[in-house]
């Protein structure tokens, strides 16, 4: 990665660019804004709309489904209708949906309603990293994924900031909390439509002219016939999804689908969704535990930074793995909790500590790396239909966890529930040892060559001792 993208955009001497990354990013605070704002809302609409343990979960739950399916759609529309009015269409419904959600008289309603905002969500969580990777400088790339990263963590704490302000207003202040997600949503809707066409597709399209004219604005005038050439060598060379199971790309299709899985089934969007809930478990009041989600808010923002600035540093393998470690170690402990009346009469800060210690690990670790790395592991030609596989993956677990979480916690006991993810954290951690390459400013073929060796041998290896 070329350090921070905004900083080197800057640097690149291109406002031009620096504005469109960041129009083009709202994509990516959609998804975070409201990831962050049903877990605060949640706790009011429970009592507001007589919401049962399973509607609350299928109001969290229908946006997830919602999103794999725009997931799925995206790329078709991406493709047919442009990236740029992909991500005016999903500014739109985004916009049209929020203030549904806040018009909603029904649990059912509701339901509907964040179905509609999770196709939304879903397309931008695909299309803005798409449309983002295509219009920079090659150089500086690599660093607008972690960008996206950042404005998806920076929309989970303004939804968390807002949930704060609004908890105080009466029972109506659920509606506002959703419904103010119209906001970013307009923004998107109306900046997009004032965006060029990302090159990419416009020289797909035989429209080289216009292609230039973009690349004129956002890459140096002795760069830009170059940069059309490597476009339409890749345009060429579009791989097809029968090449995903392919014995080339398979070995690095389990490496990818192996970290959207870990990254949801350690339980992160239980914290993101239920944090408030999970505070009040343990004693906290509705109030002061919107107040302590703003904290772990702050932290996964300064977390998230922090990994933004040393991943390219350090490797990712070290802070995918070191970071797992704390989120398991964190998990065991609130399992710990909720297990030893003794710990919460004496120790009644630990849960939110644990909390806090979960986050920043996350943060660190499997957020950022996750999406860093589906980025970076595939043959360019077959990336795009590999990434969304990957993409759907996650919003399809992401589903299945957050549906599953406060039926879990009530069959099995909240403090099992941490364990069984504990469990799992564990299990994440010897796939990363054992299967996860290092990324860090290798080049494709080398990433590849080492993914798709280590599994030869592991095969070898097996007939081996099959055969012994
Ligand atoms: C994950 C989301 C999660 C967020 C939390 C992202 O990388 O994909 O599911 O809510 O991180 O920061």
């Amino acid at each position: 990665m070329a350090g921070f993208f905004v900083t080197d955009a800057r640097r690149e001497g291109k406002p031009f660019l620096f504005a469109v990354a960041l129009i083009a990013a709202l994509g990516g605070f959609l998804f975070g804004y409201d990831t962050g704002v049903i877990s605060g809302a949640l706790v009011y609409i429970k009592g507001d709309l007589g919401a049962s343990s399973f509607e609350q979960e299928a109001i969290v739950g229908a946006l997830l489904i919602g999103a794999a399916f725009g997931a799925l759609g995206a790329g078709y529309l991406a493709d047919a209708i442009s990236r740029r009015w992909t991500k005016v269409l999903s500014g739109s419904i985004y916009t049209l949906a929020a203030i549904v959600c806040a018009f909603c008289q029904s649990p059912d309603q509701l339901i509907a309603a964040r179905f509609v905002l999770g196709l939304s969500v879903g397309t931008a969580s695909f299309v803005s990293p798409m449309y983002l990777a295509e219009l920079p400088p090659k150089r500086i790339r690599g660093g607008l994924v972690s960008f996206n990263q950042l404005m998806i963590v920076s929309g989970i704490l303004a939804a968390y900031i807002v949930n704060f302000a609004l908890k105080g207003i009466g029972a109506d202040n659920w509606r506002w909390m959703l419904g103010l997600g119209a906001v970013p949503g307009l923004m998107l809707a109306v900046g997009m439509a004032v965006m060029p066409y990302s090159p990419r597709w416009l020289i797909e399209r035989g429209r080289e002219e216009e292609a230039k004219d973009v690349l004129r604005r956002t890459h140096e005038e002795q760069d830009v016939d170059e940069e059309v050439e490597s476009i339409k060598k890749v345009a060429s060379e579009t791989g097809r999804l029968r090449d995903l199971i392919g014995p080339s790309v398979r070995p690095m299709l389990i490496v990818g689908l192996g970290l959207a899985i870990f990254q949801q089934i350690v339980g992160i969007n239980t914290i993101i969704y239920y944090a408030p809930t999970i505070l009040g478990f343990t004693g906290s009041s509705a109030s002061s535990a919107i107040g302590q989600t703003v904290a772990i808010g702050v932290t996964n923002l300064v977390f998230t930074v922090v990994a933004i600035l040393l991943l390219d540093r350090l490797g990712r393998r070290v802070f995918l793995i070191a970071g797992t470690v704390g989120l398991t170690v964190a998990l065991a402990v609130l399992g710990a909790f909720f297990a030893f009346g003794t710990l919460q009469a004496s120790a009644s800060a630990l849960a939110l500590i644990a909390l806090v210690v979960y986050i920043a690990s996350f943060a660190v670790g499997l957020g950022p790396v996750f999406w860093l790395m589906i980025s970076e592991i595939f043959p360019l030609e077959i990336r795009g239909p590999a990434m969304a596989v990957c993409t759907i993956a996650n919003w399809t677990l992401n589903f299945l966890v957050s549906f599953t979480f406060l039926s879990l916690a009530a069959d099995i006991g909240k403090a099992a529930t941490f364990w069984l993810y504990a469990g799992i954290g564990v299990l994440a951690i010897i796939f990363f040892i054992l299967r996860v390459p290092e990324t860090k400013g290798r080049s494709l073929e080398g990433i590849q060559r080492d993914v798709t060796g280590s599994s030869r041998r592991r095969r070898r290896h097996q007939s081996e001792l099959r055969s012994a």
